[in-house]
């Protein structure tokens, strides 16, 4: 029997164990090893019932991916030859069990719905993820679901692609039964009760009873089409699943599979499936970072302490909170404490309304943060993060104060801070703690946005950078370490695509038609309702502490400084690029269009109109040249770094997988060129990153730059 499949017989059943780790991927062993063993056990006489289980943290987590991105690629063999193991599973006379425990996702689900029962733990999760890579179940999914769950419920589970926890499965019919205690045991007298019924076995296949009346079907479908289109914006597959799933309500079962696995086939090799499996790896990758190994030890963080409760501040606070973690978060005025309360009350309040908390976990999250207008019990915490503005001087005297608290206790905590854009070795060398500091660049809102950024400075320790790594995990975040630079990786690329977007208002374009562009190109916001949403106020702080940021190249943009004096300071003010009413959309503010023109004018700027190919080619490539420059000077380890940065803090588009694969599909060859023209036209902001020029001139990709660089982290995970 092949090595990832065990099999033993214990009083009349067969416990198939798979053991593949991490997740039980339904590797070609896997499957191979699954068909022999439940052939061994179809004809041993002294087994009366079969059940399958996950050994480790999970059943199986579904194909394997590194699999399916050799489809996206171009090769058919990494698609997962599954159909004659489920036939055979099926088709066996004696009962099979399916004892799911961890998450039963994708192909492990499919696996399952093959069994005639499913058994599950009470936290188990099931579900149809596929959508999330850019594909459908490729595995007869779309046509055994609905014949459990019902049409509505398996297009709710393939469109959002969001698991369901073992009560709804039990109650939608996906399960049998919720085993607590142990799973083997209870799954195994499961199994035996199943073998000591009359009759034969359940197959899903042959089930009919769930699935639609020909009146009903035409209302379900376009539910769950108007679903996929409003709730999956730009992607292809939620679409595409509601059609394989339309098959198995008005096709044979066989007929259905066929349907299934040509559109999977079609869409496992589309541009969304190549960039949406490139940011499944490009997320998992970010924990490799060198110096950092297994053996490194992540402190224990419990206890937190946070300066400033302002919008950062309270964010960070609220999610410590979520994940558990006691808060003392002080800051400077009494009013600035009080209104930081309000507004996390007020903030977990709308939770309450959408439903994601009860009130009773809003109070314990509450009773976790303690406000404080001192320093008190900071000395004990396992981890302060300063949230004030962005002032270097005021930086310093927190890092002092902080590593004072920790000396007067002896304690012996991290020192982060939230700056975005300043220098952490300056703050670090205040400290007279250098390797207890890091920087956790937060992105607002700081209790709903995934990405931190982890800064390393020259004198971080291992164990700090690992405790910053743990601590991001802990809060459900994914947190990438990248290099002290002016602006980091993130808001340094940041600059000059915010530059090249008021540019090109000056040069005719509006701020609504740039923003359309961008929103059509798939960035979740324009720059210019990113901007007002931030408040204009957060970049005139910087470009005024930051000179490389306030003059790129030899042209000063000309109208955000000037928002800024009349007090326009975005959404907080009501106006900002756009106006806003009580609605808080952006409406086009004729005053702002008359000002850019008015200043446009007086500094001879020629203005004409743009193309929306024009917009993204001057913005979207001006991050692309900033990001190949962060990389060559190695601020970010990987170009897939850059990506999960952007598709995680920056709305980029995922199902584009982040700027850099992006300029991959482009062709560096492609975007070099544009840039060169840019330079020649526009002048030296535009030059080329030499990287871009070299990686162009190699006809070669960031994607291969990262796998030639990867060599160098071996030995390194998380
Ligand atoms: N194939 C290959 N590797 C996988 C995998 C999969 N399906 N799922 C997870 N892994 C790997 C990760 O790459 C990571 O590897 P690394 O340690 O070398 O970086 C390791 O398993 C652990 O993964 P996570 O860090 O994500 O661990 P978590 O505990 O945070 O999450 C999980 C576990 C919920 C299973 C999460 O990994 C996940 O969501 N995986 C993807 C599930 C999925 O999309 N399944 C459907 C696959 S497509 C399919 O089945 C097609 C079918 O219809 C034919």
């Amino acid at each position: 029997m092949n090595q990832p499949i065990s099999l033993s017989v214990d009083q009349g059943v067969a416990l198939i164990r798979i053991d593949n780790p991490p997740v039980n991927a339904l590797s070609p062993e896997v499957i191979n090893g699954l068909e022999v063993a439940i052939d061994r056990a179809a004809s041993d006489p002294s087994v009366q019932a079969i059940v399958v289980i996950g050994a480790g943290r999970t059943f199986v987590a579904g194909a394997d991916i590194k699999g399916l991105e050799q489809v996206a690629w171009g090769s058919d063999s990494g698609a997962p030859e599954i159909h004659e193991l489920l036939q055979k599973l099926e088709d066996t006379s004696k009962p099979v069990v399916m004892a799911m425990h961890g998450t039963a996702l994708g192909g492990g689900l499919e696996l399952a719905m093959a069994g005639h029962y499913r058994v599950a733990v009470p936290d188990g999760q099931m579900g149809q993820p596929e959508v999330n890579l850019g594909i459908i179940p490729g595995a007869e999914g779309t046509q055994r679901l609905p014949r459990l769950v019902g049409l509505e419920k398996a297009i709710e589970m393939c469109v959002s692609g969001r698991p369901i926890k073992a009560a709804d499965a039990l109650n939608a019919g996906l399960i049998d039964r919720i085993i607590e205690g142990d799973l083997a045991t209870g799954a195994s007298a499961f199994a035996r009760e199943m073998a000591a019924r009359a009759g034969s076995h359940p197959k899903t296949r042959e089930r009919q009873d769930k699935l639609p009346s020909a009146s009903q079907l035409p209302g379900m479908l376009e539910a769950g089409r108007d679903l996929a289109r409003k709730t999956r914006r730009n992607l292809q597959a939620p679409v595409a699943v509601v059609d394989a799933l339309e098959a198995a309500a008005t096709l044979p079962f066989a007929e259905g599979c066929a349907r299934e696995r040509e559109i999977f086939f079609e869409l496992a090799k589309s541009e969304q499936a190549k960039a949406l499996i490139h940011a499944f790896f490009a997320e998992r990758g970010v924990s490799k970072v060198p110096g950092i190994s297994k053996d490194t030890v992540a402190a224990p963080v419990n206890h937190v302490g946070i300066v400033g409760a302002g919008t950062m501040g309270g964010g960070i606070a609220m999610a410590c909170a979520n994940a558990g973690i006691d808060v003392r978060i002080t800051d400077a005025s009494p009013d600035g404490l009080d209104r930081g309360i309000a507004t996390m009350r007020k903030n977990y309040d709308v939770s309450v309304k959408r439903g994601r908390f009860t009130p009773a976990m809003v109070a314990e999250r509450m009773a976790r943060i303690t406000p404080q207008l001192d320093y008190e019990g900071f000395g004990e915490a396992d981890l302060v993060i300063e949230a004030v503005f962005e002032n270097m001087a005021l930086k310093k005297d927190i890092a002092r104060a902080v590593a004072s608290s920790y000396e007067a206790s002896k304690g012996d905590g991290v020192i982060a801070t939230n700056t975005s854009t300043l220098d952490i070795d300056e703050i670090a060398a205040a400290s007279g703690h250098p390797s207890k500091v890091v920087g956790l660049h937060f992105f607002s809102p700081a209790n709903v946005m995934r990405l931190v950024e982890i800064v390393r400075g020259k004198a971080t320790s291992p164990e700090t950078l690992a405790t910053a790594q743990a601590v991001a995990k802990r809060l459900g975040k994914v947190g990438v370490v990248v290099g002290n630079c002016p602006g980091f990786v993130g808001n340094r690329m940041m600059f000059p695509y915010m530059y090249e977007a008021q540019f090109l208002v000056e040069e005719g374009a509006t701020p609504q038609q740039v923003d359309a562009a961008l929103t059509g190109f798939g960035m979740a916001m324009g720059m210019f309702a990113v901007d007002d949403m931030a408040g204009l106020d957060v970049a005139w702080r910087v470009r005024q502490e930051l000179k490389q940021f306030s003059e790129p190249g030899a042209r000063k943009p000309l109208v955000a400084d000037r928002l800024c004096e009349m007090g326009r300071f975005g959404q907080k003010t009501g106006k900002g690029w756009y106006v806003y009413g009580d609605d808080r959309k952006p409406q086009p503010d004729p005053e702002v269009l008359a000002l850019i023109e008015q200043l446009a004018v007086a500094h001879g700027i020629t203005r004409r109109s743009f193309t929306n190919d024009e917009i993204i080619e001057r913005t979207i490539y001006a991050l692309i040249n900033e990001g190949a420059r962060v990389l060559e000077e190695g601020f970010a380890l990987r170009a897939a770094d850059i990506d999960v940065i952007y598709t995680n803090g920056y709305g980029f588009p995922a199902w584009r997988g982040g700027p850099m694969f992006y300029a991959d599909r482009v062709g560096l060859k492609n975007i070099y060129e544009r840039v060169s023209a840019f330079h020649q036209e526009l002048g030296a902001r535009w030059a080329p990153a030499p990287l871009l020029a070299q990686l162009a001139k190699e006809g070669t990709t960031f994607k291969e730059l990262d796998k030639r660089r990867a060599s160098s982290l071996v030995g390194a995970s998380s």
